[in-house]
C-alpha cells in the first residue's frame, strides 16, 4: 500500500481545512455584526428611541437633560409660595430651566433627580419647598435664627414626572435672607 494519503483523501481534507476557515471568517465577522447592532440599539435606548438630528452622536448633549442654576444676588424679604428665581444658569442641557420664571419644565417624560442647597445668612432663615406642578415634595429648613454664623440646608428628591410637569422652588416660610451668588444652587437631571 502505498503509504502517501490517495489524492482524494487530500481534497478532502483541504476541503475540510478550507470550510472550517471560511466558518471561522463568518462567525467571527457575524460576532462583531451582532456587536454593532447591540451598540446601536444601546444608542437608541439611551436616547428613549428619540432622534435628536440637531446634534452629532458625538456631542455630550445627545438625548441629556440636566440644569445646574444660582442666583446671582442675595435674596431677601420674599413673600411666601413665591417661586425662588435662579438668574444665572451654569448648565442647561435640554432647555427645562427658564431663567425668567425660575421654573423647570420637563422637555421629556422620566425620572428626573433634583437637588438644591440654601445658605441663611446669619441670624435669618430662608425655609423653601420644592413643588411638582402644585403638590409639595419636599421642603429645607434653611435657618440661622439665634445662631451667630450662616447656615446651610440641602434637599433632594426623585421624581416621575410627565412632558411639560414643572419643578420649582419655593419660599416655604420666612424667606427672609438667601445668600446668593454660587453658595445657593439648585440643580437637576433626567436619571
Ligand atoms: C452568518 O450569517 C450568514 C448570513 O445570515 C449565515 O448564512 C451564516 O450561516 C452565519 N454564520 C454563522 C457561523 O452563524
Ligand atoms: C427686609 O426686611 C427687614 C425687616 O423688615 C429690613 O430690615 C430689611 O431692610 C429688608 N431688606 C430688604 C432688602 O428689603
Amino acid at each position: 500500500m502505498n503509504s502517501f494519503p490517495h489524492p482524494i483523501v487530500i481534497a478532502i481534507l483541504t476541503s475540510i481545512l478550507t470550510s472550517g476557515g471560511s466558518c471561522h471568517k463568518s462567525c467571527s465577522g457575524n460576532a462583531s455584526l451582532m456587536k454593532s447592532i447591540q451598540y446601536q440599539l444601546k444608542l437608541v435606548e439611551d436616547n428613549d428611541g428619540k432622534c435628536d438630528c440637531n446634534h452629532s452622536p458625538s456631542s455630550q448633549s445627545f438625548g441629556k437633560v440636566g440644569f445646574q442654576v444660582f442666583n446671582s444676588k442675595n435674596l431677601q424679604n420674599i413673600s411666601n409660595g413665591a417661586v425662588v428665581v435662579y438668574d444665572t444658569v451654569t448648565t442647561n442641557l435640554g432647555g427645562g430651566y427658564d431663567k425668567s420664571t425660575g421654573v423647570f419644565t420637563a422637555p421629556v417624560v422620566g425620572l428626573y433627580y433634583f437637588t438644591w442647597t440654601v445658605l441663611a445668612y446669619v441670624g435669618k432663615s430662608f425655609y423653601t419647598q420644592l413643588k411638582l406642578n402644585d403638590v409639595v415634595v419636599a421642603k429645607n429648613h434653611a435657618g440661622a435664627g439665634g445662631i451667630s454664623a450662616h447656615m446651610p440646608s440641602s434637599q433632594s428628591a426623585v421624581l416621575q414626572m410627565k412632558k411639560n410637569d414643572k419643578a420649582s422652588i419655593r419660599i416655604h416660610r420666612g424667606g427672609v435672607f438667601m445668600i446668593g451668588d454660587k453658595w445657593s444652587t439648585f440643580s437637576g437631571y433626567k436619571i
